[in-house]
């Protein structure tokens, strides 16, 4: 097996002697690469985002702004990055002599003050500035005049909801997003997407008796977790990288398998679509284009685009969380989780899942291949997530509706709620009250009070219970006058 290597602004280097558990962002620094930087080491502020060659949903690679601070940089072996440091042009002694276009951008409409942020916005806006299919006004691009959060280039401001800045204030930042042209021809990285990302390396990266393992397909990584179920299977590694940072937790044994082929599949039949366990969120959004639309409602609330950049729907449910985002829509869904190991598969309704704190119905060495979510899909849906800020936070309550109303009558109602309980679970008493009876204020506020007593909220940092409780009554008031806001008008 070759040495694990990573390629670093075009510069190949070994990742050896770095430790098993250490982040690219250490790594990265530890060779004198500081312009990425450490604001929170959890995935929050995007101080730390780098670019990464990874297979493309319009041209074969595309530049993806990643936390460099949760990923092990054993995940990269073999795979292409490029920092802060290697976007701007260099002469043939390496000497910079041209800023890049963002970097330009920025340095003219004062986007940075202190600069402490600065590598990191660069980073995500260069992966925007790169993005295939973002387009100007006027180039076919009606969801962008629709959408206040694009610029007339078709930059998408949700690219940075993962970058922090505490001293310039965000409108000479936009300024720049929104100033951005188009690659020139010339330009080496919008060329490189045209060539196939680096596949992803069978990795074995072994230091002080510590490991980590990148195995090449599914039976191979059902082997694995057979002889060794103590193993932390990462899947984006969004959850793993903040243990690691801020809770100091090592692992003897960390499997990766976000880029198992198997994990990876997106399949639409006639009666499911199957979405495999390992795309990640952005890959999702992109391929589904809102044909989901409680997904496509969940995509721009969940975390921010460096996240979704990394984190999956496997690691999302495989964590357990009570207060995940993803569980409280596939719940309302109706989703079921397609598991996996050496003896087989086996199909699990999302409801039967989960058994208690972080607990769940899958067994030791069983992986999540897939989620299914059955056809026909309800068509009156909707996402409330109550946070403390609307992007790039986590959830104090989160509710999930999907029900089919006809002829004003409630033919089938689905509820999924998180944050109230040890576990995401359905609101089925609410479920019960609503189906059969007229979509009329009378019966939704007689829903609401039952809805208001359903889990068992708790009072922390985030919410008290009561808040927790009036919020769940006043998501399905919520609905009820958007969905008559939206008959009347
Ligand atoms: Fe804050 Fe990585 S250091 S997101
Ligand atoms: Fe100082 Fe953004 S320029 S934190």
């Amino acid at each position: 097996m070759v040495a694990a290597r990573i390629t670093v602004n075009g510069k190949e280097t070994p990742i050896a002697p770095a430790a098993p558990h250490t982040t690219v962002l250490d790594f990265l620094r530890d060779r004198g690469l500081t312009g990425t930087k450490e604001g929170c080491a959890e995935g929050e502020c995007g101080a730390c985002s780098i670019l990464v060659a990874r297979p493309g949903v319009n041209k074969p690679t595309d530049w993806v702004a990643v936390n460099a601070c949760l990923v092990p940089v054993a995940s990269l072996d073999g795979q292409e990055v490029i920092t802060s440091e290697g976007l701007a042009t260099v002469d043939e002694s390496g000497t910079p002599t041209a800023l890049h276009p963002v970097q330009e951008e920025m340095a003219v409409r004062g986007g940075s003050q202190c600069g402490y942020c600065t590598p990191g916005f660069i980073c995500s806006m260069a992966s925007e500035y790169y993005r295939p299919d973002r387009c100007a006004h006027g180039e076919s691009s009606e969801a962008a005049e629709a959408d206040a959060e694009h610029g007339p280039n078709g930059f998408d401001l949700h690219s940075l909801s993962g970058n922090l800045c505490r001293c310039t204030g965000y409108r000479p930042i936009r300024d720049a997003a929104y100033a951005v042209g188009s690659p020139a021809e010339d330009d080496v990285l919008a060329q490189r997407r045209d060539q196939a990302p680096p596949e992803p390396a069978s990795t074995a990266y072994e230091q002080d008796d510590r490991v980590f393992l990148r195995p090449g397909t599914l039976a191979e990584t059902a082997q694995l977790l057979r002889d060794r179920p103590e193993a932390v299977v990462v899947s984006g590694s969004t959850d793993w990288g903040v243990e690691v940072n801020i809770r100091s937790r090592r692992a003897d044994c960390v499997v990766a398998v976000d880029r198992l082929p198997e994990l990876r599949e997106l399949r639409v039949e006639s009666d499911h679509i199957e979405i495999g366990a390992a795309l990640t969120l952005t890959e999702i959004e992109r391929r589904l284009d809102g044909s989901v639309p409680l997904l496509a409602e969940l995509f721009p609330q969940f975390a921010s685009r460096l996240i979704r950049n990394s984190a999956t729907f496997g690691g999302n449910l495989g964590t357990g969380s009570p207060i995940g985002d993803s569980p409280p829509v596939l719940l309302a869904l109706e989703a079921s989780l397609v598991l996996a190991d050496a003896d087989g598969e086996r199909e699990v309704p999302l409801a039967d899942y989960f058994t208690g704190y972080r607990q769940s119905v899958r067994r030791p060495g069983e992986l999540i291949r897939a989620v299914r979510v059955p056809l026909p899909l309800s068509p009156v849906t909707a996402f409330h997530k109550i946070a403390k800020r609307r992007f790039d936070d986590i959830s104090s309550v989160a509710v999930a509706f999907a029900l089919d109303i006809e002829d004003g009558i409630v033919r089938k109602a689905r509820i999924g709620l998180g944050g109230v309980a040890a576990t995401p679970i359905r609101a089925l008493a609410t479920e019960a009250l609503l189906e059969g009876r007229p979509w009329t204020a009378q019966t939704v506020e007689a829903a609401a009070e039952v809805l208001k007593a359903q889990g068992t909220p708790m009072s922390d940092h985030r919410a008290s219970a009561g808040y927790r409780s009036a919020m769940l009554g006043q998501s399905l008031l919520k609905l009820y006058a958007e969905t008559t806001e939206a008959v009347s008008s």
